[in-house]
């Protein structure tokens, strides 16, 4: 006999454990992944366009795989089979998609407000999960926002729209679920939620990894929450950042330091987390063979870049206008050293009509 024969309630502990898993199993994920699209197998090689008129089998085994799946470039205007371009439509990450799922904690008959349909697989998944005609799904791209249409036939509301402001005419809501990146979280999300509804989102603040936030809406109208492992995405559209102005290498001053910058753009997610709060910095990483740079951003004029190579003593650092991002990046990630090197579920996020606040460990610690 088994430890486990005879154990009834198991069946139904597998019901409640494993919702999100059963909505994967029910909801394939090649219902909703285009014939042509861009395979982006992370540290496990470049980037690969998958036909499925040309080679079926290679687009099957990308469909299942458990990477992201790029499906627009350039807000439309690129060509995937190019495989150029800022990524800015996917089917993301079957893990992700999971861990941001499960963060979301549905129960059948939620009404869910989804920002960024995409594909449509995570609208179809959360109408699995709590009802298709409980769920609201907005996409900015009326190209993207057509062929999840056809996807999803009469399934979720679906709107042609900025998912900033929400869907008033469907609210309450009782979760929020954000499949682009953010950096600031929209107030109207938390109007439109009902107190002790949950917001999920992806907060990327630009330094480093992003990270998976899960906000409860409070009855006084703020917001409260913690991280919760790592989450990239691409960025809301009206949340992008500029990107660093031109070089100008006769502007630039030039000098070196004896921190690794691989120091701070390898730290864990805790490290990232604290610097964006205390800094407000961005950072952007360039790599081939051995060498390595890294850009520390405030702005379009207030950047630094610093360069790995091996066998070197010191690395040189180029920066440009008058901030000394290289030296605040460094005295954050020394700061956020000396508390202890805090792990990101260990900070936490409060959200006012006013502002939003990052702290750590309690909400009146606040950073930066
Ligand atoms: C990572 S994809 C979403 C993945 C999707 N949930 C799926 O299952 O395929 C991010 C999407 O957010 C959309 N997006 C970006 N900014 C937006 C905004 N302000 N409002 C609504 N959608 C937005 C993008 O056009 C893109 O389709």
């Amino acid at each position: 006999m088994t430890a486990t024969a005879d154990v009834a309630y198991l069946d139904d502990l597998g019901d409640v454990l494993s919702s999100v898993l059963r909505a994967i199993e029910a909801v394939p994920r090649h219902r909703f992944v285009p014939d042509v699209a861009l395979l982006v197998p992370e540290f496990e090689g470049p980037p690969r366009v998958i036909d499925r008129e040309a080679d079926p089998d290679a687009w099957w085994r990308a469909v299942h795989s458990r990477f992201a799946i790029v499906t627009q470039f350039d807000d439309g205007r690129g060509d995937i089979r190019t495989a150029k371009g800022d990524y800015t439509s996917s089917c993301s990450a079957p893990v992700t998609v999971a861990h941001l799922l499960n963060l979301l904690d549905t129960a059948p008959g939620n009404r869910v407000l989804e920002v960024g349909t995409g594909t449509g697989w995570t609208a179809a998944l959360l109408s699995h999960l709590v009802g298709a005609s409980n769920v609201t799904s907005i996409e900015i791209d009326p190209a993207v926002a057509a062929r999840a249409a056809e996807r999803l036939g009469d399934g979720p509301h679906l709107i042609v729209g900025d998912g900033a402001d929400g869907c008033p005419e469907r609210a309450p809501y009782d979760r929020v679920h954000v499949t682009c990146g953010i950096q600031k979280v929209p107030y109207t999300w938390i109007e439109q939620t009902r107190p002790g509804g949950l917001i999920v989102a992806p907060y990327c603040p630009g330094f480093g990894s992003g990270h998976a936030l899960r906000l409860t809406v409070m009855p006084d109208g703020t917001a409260v929450g913690r991280f919760s492992g790592g989450a990239l995405y691409m960025m809301m559209r009206s949340q992008r950042p500029a990107d660093p102005g031109p070089v100008r290498p006769e502007d630039a001053l030039e000098f070196r330091t004896a921190v690794d910058p691989r120091t701070l753009a390898y730290a864990p997610l805790g490290a990232d987390l604290a610097i964006a709060a205390l800094t407000g910095l961005r950072t952007s990483v360039y790599q081939e063979d051995d060498f390595y740079r890294m850009w520390v951003i405030g702005g379009p004029d207030e950047w630094a870049a610093a360069s790995w190579q091996p066998d070197r003593d010191d690395f040189e650092v180029y920066r440009f206008g008058d901030r000394d991002v290289w030296a605040e990046a460094v005295n954050a990630y020394f700061t956020w050293v000396s508390w202890g090197e805090p792990g990101h579920d260990r900070f936490g996020m409060t959200v006012t009509p006013e502002e939003q606040r990052v702290w750590l460990d309690e909400s009146t610690r606040v950073l930066g």
